[in-house]
């Protein structure tokens, strides 16, 4: 396992659409367990493939509550409700800005394996759920963010 590099703001890659896996074979798991250990160490909510440099459509997120889940070919099924809060991005370092979505999300993902799931996700999950989807489609928190901040 390693720790990757991580891109930040600027970087072409992270505005393009990434592109579904195809193969569910070690190269998949790899980067899943280096994604992990690169979100670890960051102290990162969530990490998508664009920021370490891939554009695929993968992403991780860690949360305390919920436990560790991976989201390969990710489709968000449905959502509902809205909340407004705060927001940082591993790719844009010492920001917040305040974003609203949705508070509930419904998705369907495959795991390392290729079995897909399906999972609501709640509150500051929710969150997480939409902005690491976000990613994939080139798109950053602060393009969406009000009251953009230096972190304090
Ligand atoms: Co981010």
């Amino acid at each position: 396992m390693a720790v990757l590099p991580i891109l930040q703001y600027g970087e072409k890659i992270l505005r393009e659409k990434c592109v579904p896996v195809e193969k569910f074979d070690l190269n998949l798991a790899t980067l899943l367990d280096n994604m992990h250990e690169t979100l670890t160490s960051a102290k990162g909510a969530g990490l998508a493939a664009p920021q370490v440099g891939l554009n695929l459509r993968v992403f991780v997120i860690d949360l305390e509550e919920e436990g560790y889940f991976e989201f390969v070919n990710p489709v968000i099924l449905g959502t509902s409700g809205s909340q407004y809060g705060p927001e940082g991005c591993l790719s844009v370092k010492g920001k917040w800005g305040d974003v609203k979505r949705p508070k509930k999300v419904t998705v369907e993902a495959y795991d390392r394996y290729g079995i897909k799931f399906k999972l609501v996700g709640r509150d500051f999950f929710a969150r997480a759920i939409m902005h690491e989807y976000d990613h994939l489609d080139g798109i950053i928190y602060t393009d969406k963010a009000d009251n953009i901040r230096d972190d304090i």
